[in-house]
């Protein structure tokens, strides 16, 4: 698309979104022209307060359709669009609520902490979400003595386990993107960048060996972590170790600093169903509506809530 057209149909998403009140909410991995027209830009946490909190009478999710089911969780009131219901994740799809029902039967009386990449059938039957930015926070704040069944994430897991000092019983998910950034990208990156903070998400295969580095310049971050950390850091280059749609925000945020995706191929082809053009049909033919039968939703609700009040 020519940059004129691009601004044309920017204008009309917008315009669209006022006529119609709704709101667009776009996760940090999305195409740089989403990111450019939404409302709000952020990770799966900030994602879910900015849904519970919108007055917009809808909500245009562009992220994948677990995010837009939490949204329609929080706000059930309002209209939940999502650009195409296609955008799913490997990560969600990795534990079924039978395989969770069955996973509890075997540890009764355990806690289940879900990450909020999970359906909304298997948050029905969790006690707490979290998401990659208060996932540590939440762990700490279930009393040390208890059996606490953690999913769906591998890596996410055992990176809890290090910086809590708690055992968790953990699920053997994960993500295929940040799962295929492996340990010898790191190493490569060491020799490569010596002067470079890398900025490594808690999905990726690599991130409980990086913290075996001890390197004080790895930092285990979500999505908006990484902007936060690369706005106040001093430093002006960094390695960033996710889904690659999150450089555009970086750039944005932190002008003048360098950023360098540590592998290329870390691209999520979920996140990028949604485009622009989808994005338009959505606000102008007002589709496609995620709900969630509120049987369902009743019960995942207070995990939800409880993981947008822990910071
Ligand atoms: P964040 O919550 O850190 O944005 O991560 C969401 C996600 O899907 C990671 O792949
Ligand atoms: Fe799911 Fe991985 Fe895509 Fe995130 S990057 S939405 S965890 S498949």
């Amino acid at each position: 698309m020519s940059p004129a057209a691009l601004a044309t149909m920017q204008e009309e998403v917008k315009a669209l979104a006022r006529e119609r009140d709704a709101v667009i909410l776009a996760h940090n991995y999305q195409v740089p022209e989403i990111q450019d027209v939404a409302d709000y830009v952020g990770d799966s946490l900030g994602l879910s307060r900015q849904a519970a909190a919108t007055e917009a009478s809808a909500i245009v999710f562009c992220g994948v359709h677990f995010m837009a089911e939490t949204a329609a969780i929080l706000s059930p009131e309002k209209t939940v669009l999502i650009p195409d219901l296609d955008a799913g994740c490997s990560l969600a799809a990795s534990i079924t609520a039978d395989q969770l029902r069955a996973w509890k039967a075997e540890n009764p009386g355990a806690i289940v902490v879900s990450y909020v990449n999970t359906t909304a059938e298997v948050k029905a039957e969790t006690d707490y979400c979290c998401t990659s930015g208060n996932a540590k926070a939440v762990i700490e704040a279930i009393p040390a003595d208890q059996e606490i069944l953690f999913l769906p994430d591998l890596y996410l897991g055992l990176w809890l386990e290090r910086v809590t000092g708690r055992k968790l019983r953990i699920w053997m998910g994960e993500c295929h993107v940040h799962a295929g950034i492996r340990p010898a990208d790191i190493v490569r990156w060491q020799d490569e960048a010596p002067d470079a903070e890398l900025l490594v998400h808690p999905e990726c295969g690599c991130a409980s060996q990086c913290m075996a580095f001890g390197n004080e310049r790895t930092h285990i971050l979500s999505t908006e972590g990484m902007v936060n950390f690369a706005k106040a850091s001093p430093k002006k280059r960094f390695l960033v170790a996710t889904e690659v749609g999150i450089l555009h925000r970086l750039a944005k945020e932190a002008p003048g600093k360098r950023f360098e995706p540590v592998s290329e191929d870390a691209l999520c082809r979920y996140m990028k169903m949604i485009t622009l053009e989808k994005l338009r049909d959505s606000l102008r033919d007002w589709k496609h509506a995620v709900t969630v039968p509120e049987e369902v939703a009743a019960r995942a609700r207070l995990a939800i809530e409880r993981m947008v009040a822990i910071a």
